[in-house]
């Protein structure tokens, strides 16, 4: 790695999956061009699943194109947020292609966030047992991270994304446009995934990215092309080697086991993912400095970049009673657990990471130092 040597705005990057691999196509106006459509999957049908708030900016753009590929687009509207990412969403979408006959000459086209990603990606895995599915991400979270790799949930009242399979899009168009009416929490809990990729694969990444993210915060397309770019090779790099997260993928969850109790513990929507995701690699990065496994500089140095991203950097109190018990009854349904036992993605030393347990008084100690401040 890693510096942006051109200016350019348009990047490529290949997940390599055997016969499941797939390109990423990465630049601007996408939407808009009929060359970005060139390499879509096969089929009669196209259903496009979203909604609301993103059908009304991009939905007619993506129909209009889509009509030159299948003879019949038809469009699904779920409800917009994260505490609607459930089966009765899911469901939703199952009604559609049910009602319209879709047969599996069909495919899914995911036009949103993480959430419709994730949907999407489930309906299509499960749809007569599997039709293929495209990504169109409209967030940076969603074009830096959640489109990518497969992963497909929806959330439990009892855990995030607790109900799911793994099922790899054909295809994913980042269109950086779109980025421009992203509110501005939205594209924070973004720079959040963004920030994950350089403590735990890369440290010229995490340089980069501290001199650089007041131009991510002003949208420059430059910039968000690299990143988005950056972070689609780390990523590719990881699930190339470990799809079903049987071992090393599991570092993409940096933040993620005390980012999912915040989100389940404050009720799904609360919190947005990226916000729980960037206080909990903090959390992390402070139990990684208690077991001695990186200095209290680095933990300053994240805490920074976290807080310029204007993320949340004090955790939320759970419960005024039991606090640290309710953090640690969350974090023991994380799907790393083992046995009851919680494992947490811990940096060692910087642009490594290794998931470990901990004990419990160190995280007592964490979670309290990062619920006051
Ligand atoms: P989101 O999907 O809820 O989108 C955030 C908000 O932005 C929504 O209100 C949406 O309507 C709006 N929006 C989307 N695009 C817009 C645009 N271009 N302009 C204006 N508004 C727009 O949230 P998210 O942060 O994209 O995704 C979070 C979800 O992703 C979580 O459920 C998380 O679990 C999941 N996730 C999955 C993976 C994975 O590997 N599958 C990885 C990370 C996160
Ligand atoms: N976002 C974590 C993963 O894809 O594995």
């Amino acid at each position: 790695m890693t510096s942006p040597h051109s200016d350019s705005t348009s990047h490529s990057v290949n997940i390599d999956l055997g016969d499941r691999s797939y390109g990423i196509v990465i630049g601007t106006d996408l939407l808009g061009d009929a060359a970005s459509y060139a390499a879509l999957p096969r089929a009669t049908s196209a259903v496009i699943v979203t909604n609301p708030t993103v059908a009304g900016l991009y939905g007619d753009r993506l129909t209009q194109a889509l009509k030159a590929h299948y003879l019949s687009v038809h469009t699904v509207v779920l409800p917009d947020g994260e505490s609607y990412k459930n089966w009765e969403s899911l469901n939703l979408i199952f009604d559609a292609l049910l009602g319209h006959q879709c047969d599996r000459n069909t495919v899914l086209f995911a036009l949103g966030g993480g959430v419709i990603g994730d949907m999407t990606g489930f309906a299509a895995a499960s749809y007569m047992r599997g039709v293929p599915f495209v990504q169109v991400p409209t967030t940076l979270l969603a074009q830096v991270d959640s489109s990518v790799g497969g992963k497909t949930a929806i959330n439990h009242p009892m855990g995030k994304n607790m109900i799911g399979a793994f099922y790899q899009p054909q295809r994913v168009l980042c269109d950086l446009d779109v980025l421009k009416t992203l509110p501005e929490r939205e594209l924070s809990a973004g720079l959040a995934e963004i920030i994950k990729y350089g403590p735990i694969a890369d440290v010229a990444f995490m340089e980069w990215l501290e001199a650089n993210l007041d131009a991510l915060l002003a949208r420059d397309p430059v910039a968000l092309a690299f990143a988005v770019r950056r972070s689609c090779e780390i990523k590719a790099w990881v699930v190339g080697q470990d799809e079903r997260e049987s071992g090393v993928r599991a570092i993409l969850n940096f933040g993620h086991t005390f980012g999912h109790a915040i989100e389940a513990g404050m009720g799904y929507g609360a919190w947005l993912h990226g916000e729980a995701v960037g206080c909990g690699m903090v959390m992390a990065a402070r139990l990684s400095a208690a077991l001695g496994l990186v200095d209290q500089a680095f933990v300053e140095r994240l805490a920074q970049l976290v807080q310029r991203a204007r993320l949340p950097l004090v955790a939320p109190v759970l419960d005024e009673q039991d606090n640290v018990g309710r953090y640690l009854a969350l974090m023991r349904v994380d799907k790393k657990a083992e046995g009851g036992a919680i494992k947490f993605v811990l940096i060692d030393p910087i642009g490594r990471a290794s998931v470990r347990s901990a004990p419990d008084a160190l995280v007592a100690d964490v979670i309290n130092a990062s619920c006051h401040g």
